[in-house]
């Protein structure tokens, strides 16, 4: 069952350089589902989840909340955020700084003409799936940021929404604090089960948490599917290196695979699969970075010689390189026990024929 659809949705700010902010957006969210919406800054999340609050309107398309439209713009209805089933938490907590935490969790029950013992009772409730029961009578000026970030969770679960809109909750609490959030709203929603939509740019974040990912680019949704679906197959090249799969290399099968002045050896055999140009891909964590006389590769692997090291950074247990094949620049993340190489090295770069993701005009053809 849908919960929630958005159908060919439009959202355009006027002004001289118009922006399309949300660009004919299409999307269904399932009961108990968590969609995550991923993408860089100015892409349109922000917007596109205001639009699903009643907060914005669009100037095309459709909003359906369990079958029934909430916008419709051929008909220009907009139901009032007030009316619509959801609850929503943004990155600035924005609780009301002279309430408690009792008072702040029961506000929208109140809203909803709640009797005083059920919103007390339903407040306790809350209070305790956030694990702040103990900080009730507290003002959120007395409160962590973590703390006030809960209570904000708790004040929109309080009156079971259907739908939960969660716009970057965590990305004002340090790194510690995020995963242990991230964990908790993990747990949270497997028990509670709502229906939500969250929006971040940290890959992560959204892995973690996401049973479905929509990654957007400029106003669209450029791939959506299950975290590993996106993480694993890219559809894009747009995604590939939005999910920082830096290493792209233009390869060509004219008298033998190249890439520039720089042959392609060892296992080529799903090259071969393809024919003209294209575009490869391949995550730091897959390269190898070998000394150049090092022994022959084993089976599966490409290779690609005459690379030289130009640096190398530690990151604790593991090791950055920074490598230079022709004009191209290829990155290598390692742990290396003994020797590394070091700066200026000649080197040979290899990886698994099987982790290199193949696109054409953009698109994947083969990953
Ligand atoms: N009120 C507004 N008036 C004009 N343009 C706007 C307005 N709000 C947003 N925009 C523009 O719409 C586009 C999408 O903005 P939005 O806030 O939805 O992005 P976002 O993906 O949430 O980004 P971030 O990750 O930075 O929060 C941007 O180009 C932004 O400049
Ligand atoms: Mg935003």
């Amino acid at each position: 069952m849908q919960e929630l659809k958005i159908e060919r949705l439009v959202k355009r700010y006027p002004g001289r350089d118009q922006v399309i902010a949300v660009n004919h957006v299409d999307v269904e969210v399932q009961a108990g589902e968590m969609l995550v919406l991923l993408g860089p800054s100015g892409c349109g999340k922000t917007t596109l989840l205001r639009c699903v609050a009643g907060l914005e309107d669009a100037q095309e398309g459709r909003i359906l909340l369990e079958g029934q439209p909430v916008f419709d713009a051929s008909s220009g209805m907009n139901q009032p955020t007030h009316l619509r089933d959801i609850g929503m938490v943004f990155q600035n907590y924005s609780l009301w700084p002279h309430m408690t935490v009792q008072a702040n969790v029961e506000y929208p029950l109140r809203a909803r003409g709640a009797k005083a013992d059920d919103r007390a009772r339903r407040a306790a409730e809350v209070l305790e799936v956030v694990q702040c029961a103990h900080l009730s009578d507290r003002i959120p000026a007395m409160l962590s940021g973590g703390q006030q970030q809960r209570i904000a969770l708790a004040r929109a679960l309080a009156p079971r929404p259907k739908v939960m809109l969660l716009d970057e909750p965590l990305s004002n609490l340090d790194a510690l604090l995020r995963v242990e959030l991230r964990a908790h709203l993990r747990a949270i929603h497997r028990e509670l089960g709502f229906t939500g939509i969250y929006v971040t740019h940290d890959q992560i974040e959204a892995f973690n948490l996401g049973t479905r990912v929509a990654v957007m680019n400029a106003g669209r949704i450029e791939q959506l599917g299950s975290a590993s679906q996106v993480y694993e197959r890219p559809a894009t090249e747009y995604v590939a290196r939005f999910l920082g799969i830096r290493n792209s290399l233009a390869i060509d099968p004219q008298g033998g695979w190249h890439a520039g002045p720089t042959p392609l050896a060892g296992d080529l055999g799903r090259l071969d699969q393809h024919q003209g140009p294209m575009q490869l891909y391949v995550r730091p964590p897959s390269v190898s970075v070998l000394p150049a006389d090092a022994p022959a590769p084993g089976p599966g692997q490409i290779v690609l010689s005459g690379a030289r090291v130009k640096d190398v950074l530690y990151a604790g247990g593991e090791i950055d390189f920074v490598v230079e094949l022709g004009q191209a620049t290829l990155y290598a993340t390692m742990r290396v026990g003994g020797a590394a190489p070091r700066a200026s090295d000649p080197v040979r770069i290899q990886f698994a024929s099987s982790d290199a993701l193949l696109y054409r005009n953009g698109q994947l053809i083969d990953g």
